[in-house]
């Protein structure tokens, strides 16, 4: 039996913010040693360069009033041993995160901050060092998460009733922020050749000429797609010729693969069509801090700022500004000791899962920390449409085959993922798998999934 399987997880729960370190796992990144537990440096000490951090770590977020791990928990009758569902990692934040907070807190008064000018420069700086991008400080508006963004720019671009063009499967935030704002998917189902998506053009440009804006989202969730230069200057001059505004969301673009690359569509060279964008941001997913709510938006075209602000209200949060501006600026090395590990996370569901789990396909995806199982086979296997027929024929409920292998998996293998069927069209017969965790947990999630199909 595993170490992992020994742990007395109540035990576990009861010391929420515990720290659990299971021995070292096989393919380890660069990141051995222990350094979180080692007293905070004072206080304006430089960044370390070429730190080693724990990644290996498994760091219990239960009991925290985590949305990732205690809703499924408490949703299921089950004991969940890995739950992957919502987009947030598990890792410790990076120290310099921790201790800018810890800093912050020393003055106990909470009351309105005012917006930094070195915050500011802190966005700008980090885009500009990590990926070339240039933004005008004067042209970044912030909101309190990617998604009142969003709303946003569809309330300014958008009037109820109209259409929103998205290349689907799509994000399912992006089908509430469409709810929210009473506008209409128009759904560009992507072409998927050997677990690869690329854009229908012809149906894209079919569905633009209808839409008054398209939502873009590099690298893609669930997808995990980075879009290349080359198709990201499609889909602009598209969008610019049939009048489409481009909201961007690039949350993800901190995810890259080693073997991959992401080019900001602000970078295009197309002045043209990068005018015609706004392009939204964050650090949060970035640095385990979703929860701090900082976000923000750029453009370079002043009438769409404009028109947009009429429509936003974004408001401070002290703490999430402290964390994002020491992230920003002293968070790379951290980043970069997680990017190689996150690539290994990839890199063993792919390999693993073609080895031992023939029912499930997966394709390395080229960006984010999210995995996107095709379980078409794992469906067939344990009689999901036909389960989900019965159930939506006695109880009146929407039931998706996709739903019953999640409660399947829940059921038999303890680990929770979201269902493909909320990802729109061509969600079906798929499977989001949140990596953004210790190797050891995507280990053992596999395992469980293996020993499930064995039996069924
Ligand atoms: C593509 C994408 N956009 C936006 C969000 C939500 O961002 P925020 O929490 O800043 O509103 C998520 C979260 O999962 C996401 O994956």
């Amino acid at each position: 039996m595993s170490q992992l399987r020994r742990l007395d997880r109540r035990g576990f729960l009861k010391s929420a913010g515990t720290t659990v370190v299971l021995g070292s796992v096989g393919a380890k990144s660069a990141s051995a040693t222990r350094v979180l537990d080692a007293p905070p440096p004072p206080s304006g000490t430089p960044p370390q360069p070429n730190q080693s951090y724990d990644f290996d770590e498994i760091y219990d977020r239960s009991g925290t009033n985590c949305s990732k791990w205690d809703n499924v928990r408490d949703r299921f009758d089950t004991e969940i041993e890995v739950a992957m569902g919502v987009a947030d990692m598990d890792f410790r934040s990076a120290p310099c995160v921790t201790r800018a907070l810890a800093e912050r807190c020393k003055h106990e008064n909470w009351g309105y901050a005012r917006r930094p000018e070195s915050y500011l420069q802190a966005i700008v700086d980090w885009n500009q060092r990590r990926y070339g991008l240039e933004i005008n400080p004067s042209t970044l508006q912030w909101s309190t998460g990617v998604h009142t963004g969003i709303i946003a720019g569809l309330m300014t671009f958008a009037p109820p009733g109209s259409r929103v063009l998205l290349t689907t499967p799509a994000y399912n935030g992006f089908y509430s922020d469409l709810r929210f704002t009473r506008t209409v998917p128009d759904e560009s189902l992507m072409r998927l050749v050997d677990g690869h998506y690329s854009i229908d053009f012809d149906d894209f440009e079919r569905r633009a000429r209808r839409s008054n804006v398209f939502i873009l989202c590099n690298p893609q969730n669930p997808t995990g797609n980075a879009w290349s230069p080359q198709e990201l200057t499609r889909m602009g001059e598209i969008c610019l010729e049939h009048r489409v505004v481009m909201l961007v969301d690039e949350i993800h673009c901190d995810f890259i693969r080693s073997d991959a690359a992401y080019t900001a569509f602000a970078s295009l060279p197309n002045k043209e069509i990068v005018d015609n964008s706004i392009t939204f941001k964050s650090a949060s997913k970035s640095f385990s801090m979703s929860g701090l709510k900082v976000a923000w938006y750029f453009s370079n075209n002043r009438d769409y700022l404009e028109r947009i602000g009429a429509n936003s209200r974004g408001s401070l949060n002290t703490l999430g500004v402290e964390a994002n501006h020491a992230a920003l600026t002293e968070g790379d090395d951290w980043l970069d000791g997680l990017l190689p590990y996150l690539d290994g996370n990839h890199e063993y569901v792919e390999s693993y899962v073609a080895e031992n789990i023939p029912l499930v396909k997966y394709r390395k995806a080229q960006g984010t920390y999210l995995a996107w199982l095709d379980v078409t086979d794992l469906g067939e296997r344990i009689g999901a449409e036909r389960t989900a027929a019965e159930e939506r024929a006695n109880s009146g409920t929407e039931v998706t085959a996709d739903e019953i292998v999640q409660r399947w998996l829940v059921e038999n293998a303890r680990i929770y993922l979201n269902a493909g069927s909320s990802y729109g069209a061509g969600g079906a017969g798929h499977m989001r798998m949140n990596l953004g965790t210790s190797r050891r947990l995507v280990e053992r999630a596999l395992e469980n999934m293996a020993e499930a199909l064995a039996n069924a």
